[in-house]
């Protein structure tokens, strides 16, 4: 292992808990103590949870054997180096390698950002660097991205696979391209997240939620940016970019800002969020609505069953409920649809101030997602009343504009739409998507799952209104997603979207 950051020890950790011995090479006896003292804690916690005995530790500990240079690496079947993204450092690191390891060792690079090519030209004997790329904390993610190049020797991305699958992990096979899989998929959502929050959209914790409560992530995208490092996350944006040179791929000027800052996130102790005590969970995220429970609310609706089930929600937590809209109330509620504005009902009522909408992302059961819209004559009474109703009714609430996918559709429809592009691309198949995103990235179900879940015409219809509001071409909906839902097929079924 070339490198103990973070990534390094997290990787010679999985590899040592398998049984297999690894030599740790750090760039001065400092740093290599910094990187044991990573692995340790992360160990030391793993016996603290009950998860390894003291024995265990020990003999995990055992098998890691920090050296005193590259000459200890000479003996080694596998060399990967985790150490920081510069192509120049990288370079020197795969000439060392070249000149002290067997000429049968596989070297492996962890780049998260850089071309794979481009480091496996650096050595004498391209055909044996391959990219395996873990993820974040390394000892629990189970995703190992294992990438070829077009320099790639025969066989040796099937022996890493293998050798990933030893050490307990799940290898999906893909071609260098910036980002890989995961990457591409995940930064640009990130840092539209982010964009989000620089224009105002949505607060910081809104935000959170609506990913975590909304589509059941196991992070909201602005803690999991503080987790990866402001650092990391423009780098990749800029190579995502550099190749494709699309909008969506621009990084966010706030994302260049707090990394010019130095706010990169936990390991800084202050990103977007602040981590006093370093290393700590320490941000706060949830419900910070007022409890200022509304006593009457006015509420129209399309007369479906969502309507009648809230009315019967608003009407069992004590609240008097009414339909017309000239008798007083303290609220005028508007069930919300998806890609339908709230603004034309909140006119018609004849008390847009005092109106809001109410979009539930999923079914109405304690803990889902609220979605409490505002328009652009909401009163702030209004929307506190919105909010303190949702939490009554045992919902997560977040508050969202009265713009096409409020919250969450915003969040999540130019993703899905991402990955149904990079299969449209012929780059990867939705089976290998939806595994690199559930095991790199934690997500219960992958973009295309979802999708088949929603229907792909639900998900067409939320970008197109999103592309019909704003324009931008990273909205346009890509024309795989609309063959699927012209079609009615699921993309677990679709034979031509299986590559
Ligand atoms: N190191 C080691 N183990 C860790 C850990 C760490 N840094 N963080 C958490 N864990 C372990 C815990 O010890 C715990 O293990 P046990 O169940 O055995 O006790 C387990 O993970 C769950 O941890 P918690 O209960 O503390 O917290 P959680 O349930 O909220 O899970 C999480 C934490 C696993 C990080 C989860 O929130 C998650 O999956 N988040 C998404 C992370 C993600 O997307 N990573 C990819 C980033 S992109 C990347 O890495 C690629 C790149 O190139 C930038």
């Amino acid at each position: 292992m070339i490198g103990l950051g973070t990534m390094g020890a997290g990787i010679a950790e999985v590899f040592a808990r398998a049984g297999i011995g690894v030599v740790a090479i750090e760039v001065d006896a400092a740093a290599l103590s910094r990187g044991v003292g990573i692995l340790d804690a992360s160990l030391s916690r793993a016996v603290t949870r009950g998860r390894l005995t003291a024995a265990e530790q020990a003999e995990i500990r055992s098998r890691v054997r920090p050296a005193a240079g590259f000459s200890d690496a000479a003996a080694v079947d596998l060399a990967i180096e985790v150490v920081p993204e510069r192509m120049e450092i990288k370079r020197e690191i795969l000439a060392e390698l070249d000149r002290v390891c067997s000429p049968d060792a596989i070297l492996a690079t962890n780049t998260s950002s850089l071309s794979v090519t481009a480091i496996a030209a650096a050595s004498k004997h391209p055909g044996r660097v391959i990219g395996m790329h873990f993820f974040n904390p390394a000892p629990v993610m189970r995703l190992v991205e294992v990438v070829s190049t077009v320099l790639t020797t025969d066989g040796v991305a099937a022996t890493v696979s293998d050798l990933a699958r030893r050490v307990g992990k799940t290898p999906v096979q893909v071609g260098d391209r910036a980002g890989f899989i995961a990457n591409a998929l995940l930064l640009p959502y990130l840092n539209h997240a982010l964009h989000l929050l620089a224009t105002g959209y949505a607060s910081r914790a809104d935000i959170d939620t609506a990913a975590t409560a909304g589509i059941r992530l196991p992070m909201g995208p602005l803690a999991l940016l503080d987790l990866i490092g402001l650092d990391t996350a423009l780098s990749i944006m800029e190579v995502l970019h550099g190749e494709f040179g699309l909008p969506r791929y621009m990084p966010t000027p706030l994302l260049r800002r707090l990394a010019d800052a130095g706010r990169t996130g936990r390991k800084a102790g202050r990103g977007i969020y602040e981590y006093p005590n370093s290393g700590s969970d320490d941000h706060q995220s949830g419900n910070e609505h007022p409890p200022a429970t509304p006593r009457t609310v006015t509420l129209i609706g399309a007369g479906d069953d969502t309507e009648a089930e809230l009315a019967s929600a608003i009407a069992a937590a004590g609240i008097n409920v009414t339909r017309n809209a000239a008798h007083p109330s303290d609220l005028v509620l508007i069930a919300a649809e998806a890609g339908r504005p709230i603004l034309p009902a909140a006119l018609a009522a004849g008390r847009p101030q005092q109106a809001v909408g109410l979009h539930l992302a999923g079914k109405l059961a304690a803990g889902s997602l609220a979605e409490v819209v505002q328009t652009s004559v909401s009163s702030a009474d209004a929307v506190q009343a919105g909010a303190a109703l949702a939490v009554k009714l045992g919902l997560t609430a977040v508050r969202a504009p009265d713009r096409p996918g409020f919250l969450a559709g915003t969040l999540l429809y130019p993703h899905l739409a991402d990955a149904v592009r990079m299969c449209q691309d012929g780059y990867a198949g939705p089976a290998d998507i939806d595994t690199a995103m559930k095991l790199g990235c934690g997500y219960p179900r992958g973009p295309f799952e979802l999708i088949d879940a929603a229907g792909a015409a639900a998900v067409l219809t939320g970008l197109e209104a999103m592309h019909d509001a704003y324009g931008y071409p990273e909205f346009a909906p890509p024309p795989l997603l609309a063959e699927h839902a012209a079609a009615g097929i699921a993309f677990a079924d679709g034979s031509r979207s299986a590559l």
